[in-house]
């Protein structure tokens, strides 16, 4: 049984120019990070992404969340399309399309209590008026079982 596509890359490319490190200046040229990558995926799908390290793997997800702009092809999530060109994502693409970051330890605020740090994403995107957080917060809180 298959679900709703989710999302569908076709043909992206993403070029950086040559940047320099300790070893080197730069100099000219690009880096072709991802090219000509096309994939699809729908909702009971999940999919892996292998490659060796520096394939541009990092990088095409980078593309698909928004944080860097495609140089072409397309990117469909939802029913959002991204092309070379395509202005920032908003808020609302933010709420719908993340990153979970592979260290969960470093990604938490050790000073923020849970209360807190559930609340902040709820406040920025404004998913609840405040005055009804506070039952917002004990709805997710119940989910996980704490309380
Ligand atoms: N912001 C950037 N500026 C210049 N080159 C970059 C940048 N990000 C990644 N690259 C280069 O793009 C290529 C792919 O990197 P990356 O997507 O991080 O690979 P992976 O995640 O598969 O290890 C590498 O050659 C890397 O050096
Ligand atoms: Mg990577």
């Amino acid at each position: 049984m298959s679900g709703k596509e989710i999302l569908r890359i076709e043909d992206v490319k993403v070029s950086f120019s040559k940047r320099s490190n300790l070893f080197s200046r730069g100099g000219k040229g690009v880096v072709k990070a991802v090219d000509g990558i096309s994939l699809s995926m729908d909702s009971r799908e999940i999919y892996g992404i292998v490659g060796e390290s520096g394939s541009g793997k990092t990088t095409l997800g980078r593309a698909v969340i928004g944080l860097i702009p495609i140089c072409s092809g397309e990117i469909t999530v939802f029913d959002t399309k991204i092309s070379a060109g395509s202005r920032r994502r908003d808020r609302l693409y933010r709420t719908k399309v993340q990153m979970i970051f592979q260290d969960p330890d470093s990604s938490l605020n050790p000073n923020m209590n849970v209360g807190r740090l559930l609340a902040e994403p709820i406040l920025i995107n404004r998913l609840r008026p405040k005055k009804l957080l506070q039952e917002r917060l004990e709805e997710l809180l119940d989910m996980d079982g704490c309380v």
